[in-house]
This record gives structure tokens, sequence and C-alpha cells, in this order.
């Protein structure tokens, strides 16, 4: 079968295949929205991370040499045949291993792997060596989310960057949730923690989706007595302890805490500290309010929740 047009192969830039796409406005024609930081460059930066994406380890095997670079510029683009496509800098050391004939893996990490991302975007990146299984003769790590095998089958110039597309010949994914990267830093999919709960759905939904995920070490302060309710929390992970008038009380994964002070804005009458690692999310004045206002089922539910501490605690 031809190869449609855009595919076809000429006279390429440094091995790379020839693109419709050469004409790029320069940098200096990126018009930037008035007020904003006059760094065009870093605007342009700034508006693409905020789209966020999950994040893959992109590795190939040379000369028996295994190499892993970082890339969250991971495409899906056709389902048939199975094609992705990634962008990888003209300076990194996976662009010169890359050719059209070869395999590369794709490793799309797990919400616990930032340390391994970090390693192989060459930032450090403590921790044990990554292990790696060899599947079609190409590396993938271990512990990742989801893992796809492909060959470069045409690789286009991108400007600083070259886009190698691959035909997908192996794929395999498992169970858990990915590493997110917007805005520059890792993220976790908050707005849908695995959390059993007894609240009423008609409010433990609206405040997982406007719930900011916190994470405490053990010991650490969620909230402290004396200070405004700004906010009450959802652990949704570990443990924590309500500390009033001497009395412990401790709160398991699915109970609120901080729900009333939240409510008048405080100030609080508990501080609530961290028993081990604690993930909560953290549900402010302002959201709580909102979510009130937007629906009364959920304000009835709160009503509820509150009238059961209520008689708990006489
Ligand atoms: C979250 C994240 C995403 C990245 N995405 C890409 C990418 O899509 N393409 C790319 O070329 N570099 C990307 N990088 C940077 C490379 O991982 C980094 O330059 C790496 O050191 C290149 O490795 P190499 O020169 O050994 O091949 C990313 C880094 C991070 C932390």
């Amino acid at each position: 079968m031809e190869p449609p047009s855009e595919f076809a192969m000429a006279s390429a830039p440094e091995g790379i295949g020839e693109s419709l796409w050469e004409e790029v406005p320069l940098p200096e024609l990126l018009e930037v929205a008035a007020g904003a930081d006059s760094d065009a460059a870093l605007e342009f930066r700034k508006t693409l991370g905020m789209f966020a994406t999950g994040v893959t380890v992109i590795t190939t095997l040379v000369d028996e040499q295994i190499h892993g670079m970082t890339a969250n510029a991971f495409m899906s683009v056709s389902l048939q045949p199975p094609l992705i496509v990634i962008s990888v800098d003209r300076r990194a050391r996976m662009n010169n291993l890359l050719r059209e004939g070869v395999r590369f893996g794709v490793s799309v990490l797990e919400e616990r792997q930032s340390v391994l991302s970090d390693r192989f975007a060459g930032r450090g990146g403590d921790g044990p060596d990554p292990d790696f299984e060899l599947v079609h003769d190409t590396p993938l790590v271990e512990g990742a989310l989801a893992h796809l095998v492909a060959g470069v089958v045409r690789s286009y110039w991108g400007g600083d960057h070259s886009l190698f597309l691959g035909r997908v010949e192996y794929v395999r994914y498992g169970e858990g949730t990915p590493l997110l990267f917007h805005g520059g830093s890792y993220g976790r999919v908050a707005g849908n923690p695995r959390v059993f709960s007894e609240l009423p759905p008609e409010l433990l939904q609206p405040i997982l989706d406007v719930g900011v995920e916190r994470e405490y070490e053990d010991g650490e302060a969620i909230m402290r007595v004396g200070e405004p309710g700004d906010a009450m929390a959802l652990v949704v992970e570990g443990n924590a302890v309500i500390e009033r008038g001497g009395r412990k009380i401790p709160v398991a994964p699915g109970e609120l805490v901080g729900e009333i002070a939240v409510l008048d804005g405080g100030p609080r009458t508990a501080t609530v500290v961290a028993e081990g690692r604690a993930r909560v999310l953290e549900i402010s004045r302002t959201a709580l309010m909102g979510v009130l206002e937007a629906d009364p089922k959920a304000t009835s539910a709160l009503i509820a929740v509150l009238a059961s501490r209520f008689r708990e605690s006489t």
C-alpha cells in the first residue's frame, strides 16, 4: 500500500524524515496575551504545562545497552493500524538511538513512581535500580501501570524535537492509578480516590470533585485548635486522631474532620494529627459553600452527618 503523501521520505535533516510542517512561525511571531510575562518562550512553556498528562519512560535496547528517557509527549494516533507517537528532544541521547526500524518500549508510570521519572529525566532520583523485563527484545520498566512495545515506522522533523511514529506490536496494562504531570509538577488523580466512606453519596461525590489532595507525615497537624475553620478534610488513606481536651478520638479513612468549624469559619475546637502517613482531601470553606449552594441534597446530607456526630458526643 502506498503511504499517504505526508509520510513521504525525501532529503531529511539529520536522518529525520521530511515533513510538511517545516514552515513553522519564527519564535518572535508567537503572540502572548497582553499583560502576560514578556518572555514569550516562558509563556509558551507555561501554557503547554496546563495540559495535564501522564508520564512515561521510553526505553530501547541498543548494542546490549538499555537506555531510558522520561517523556510526557506521548500520544495515541491510530487504532487500525495501532500507531503511537512520541516527541524527543533532538539533544537527548534517545534521539540518536531511535531510527526507523528500531523498537522502543513505553512504560506508563504508576502514581508512586515519580522518583523513577526523575531518574530517567536525569534529575537524580534516589532509590533502588529499576528492574526491566525484555519483551520483543525491548526493555520495559517493571511496576509500571501499562506497557507498549512499538517499532519506529516513520520519523519527522519537529523543530527542536523529533517525532517518532511507532507501530505497536505488544500491549498490556494493570490495576492502579497513573502518575500525572501538570504545570511542571507531579500530581495524582484526586477527583476519584478510592474512598470507602459512610458519607451519603449526595455529599461524598461533590466533595471528591472539589477536594484537593494533601499528604501528611506521622505526627503532622492536619488542623490546629484555635485556627480559623477555612477547610474541612476527608481522610482518604491512613489514620488521624482528633485531640480535644485531653481526649483522643481516632479517625479512619472515609471520615470527615473539621466539618463543624468550616461552617461558620472557625475557630477550631480540636487539633487533628496524622497517625502514620495520611492522605486527605481538603475541602475549602469556599468550595464547600459552593457545593451546598448548588445542591440542597448535599446540604441535608451534611446536616444528617452533623446530627449523628452530635448524638455520638452526647
Ligand atoms: C515529566 C517529564 C516529562 C518529559 N517529557 C519529555 C518528552 O516528552 N520528550 C523529551 O525529549 N524529553 C522529555 N523530558 C526530559 C527528558 O526526560 C530528559 O531530557 C532526559 O534527560 C533525556 O535523556 P537522554 O538524553 O538520556 O535520552 C521530560 C522530563 C520530565 C521530568
